[in-house]
């Protein structure tokens, strides 16, 4: 394993599970101090103390609702005061949603999509911009969706969540790239807490869904998705920014299909 990232100082938000997970353990595993912000106390102390461990690095957690902008903004102090800076975010954390026709989606749905979609990131990215700026260096990975990409139906608010966050990522990417910061977003297609219940909900979608991939299976977060997460955090990308990089096993050459039987409106 390389120690392309010693001394790097990253957050992940999520990370205490799913790719998240897998992120925080790469990051770890190359040298990096991860701030492990998550919303499940139990996975993220987890997390932190497991991958600490293993690593020999500091690696630790805070409990952070990223949908609440004042805890977002804690974050991003925290990791300042323990680590000294922020050289690497990673924007991950994701939860809540449903499956249900647009006319079906209330203000609430679509507010839920946009606050946890693009402003829980945007908080943490506008946080992290003046250390980036003032050390001349940083990294800022997204995770975004096929789901927006190919406007998959049924999730409305994470479609719009997720597409505006990938908007917003490449107008900082020509804002910052001055400064040494960039910003890329990736689409992932992987095993995780939340794709496990849905395939125990729909085993013969899912089973579809995975004979539609290329590779014929969903990717493991820490070896394949996560590997890719890295490279973006470190100096081995330094010239590319705003690009959308698919980690799908080439899922989204053809597109996946995902057409949930969905009721029309009462
Ligand atoms: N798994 C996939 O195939 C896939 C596909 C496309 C996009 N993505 C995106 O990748 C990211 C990770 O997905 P995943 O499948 O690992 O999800 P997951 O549900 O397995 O993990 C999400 C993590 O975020 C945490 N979280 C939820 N709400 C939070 C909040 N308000 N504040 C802080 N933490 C919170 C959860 O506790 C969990 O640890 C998400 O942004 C998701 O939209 C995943």
């Amino acid at each position: 394993m390389t120690k392309r990232l010693t001394g790097k100082a990253a957050i992940v938000t999520g990370g205490g599970d799913g790719i998240g997970h897998g992120i925080v353990r790469r990051l770890a595993s190359e040298g990096a101090r991860v701030l492990v912000a998550e919303f499940n106390a139990e996975t993220g102390a987890r997390t932190a103390e497991e991958t600490a461990r293993e690593y020999g690095v500091e690696v630790a957690f805070l409990q952070v609702d990223v949908t609440d902008k004042a805890q977002v903004e804690g974050m991003i102090a925290d990791a300042q005061s323990r680590f000294g800076t922020v050289d690497i975010l990673v924007n991950n954390a994701w939860g809540g949603g449903n499956i249900k026709r647009i006319e079906n989606k209330s203000d609430a749905d679509i507010q839920h999509g946009v606050t946890m979609g693009l402003y829980s990131a945007m908080w943490a990215m506008k946080g992290a911009f003046p250390l980036m700026k003032a050390s001349g260096w940083g990294r800022i990975v997204n995770l975004c969706s096929l789901n927006g990409v190919n406007a998959h139906i049924g999730s409305a608010e994470y479609n719009v969540g997720k597409e505006a966050l990938r908007a917003y990522t490449r107008t900082a990417a020509r804002e910052w790239a001055p400064y040494g910061i960039t910003c890329n977003i990736v689409c992932p297609a992987s095993i995780s807490a939340s794709y496990r219940a849905f395939r125990a909900a729909n085993p013969e979608t899912a089973q579809h869904m995975d004979s539609m991939n290329p590779m014929g299976r969903m990717g493991d977060p820490e070896t394949d998705i996560a590997p890719v997460v890295a490279f973006l955090s470190s100096e081995d990308s330094r010239y590319m920014t705003g690009n959308t990089l698919f980690v799908d096993g080439g899922g989204h050459i053809n597109g996946v299909a995902w057409a949930p039987e969905l009721p029309d409106a009462a």
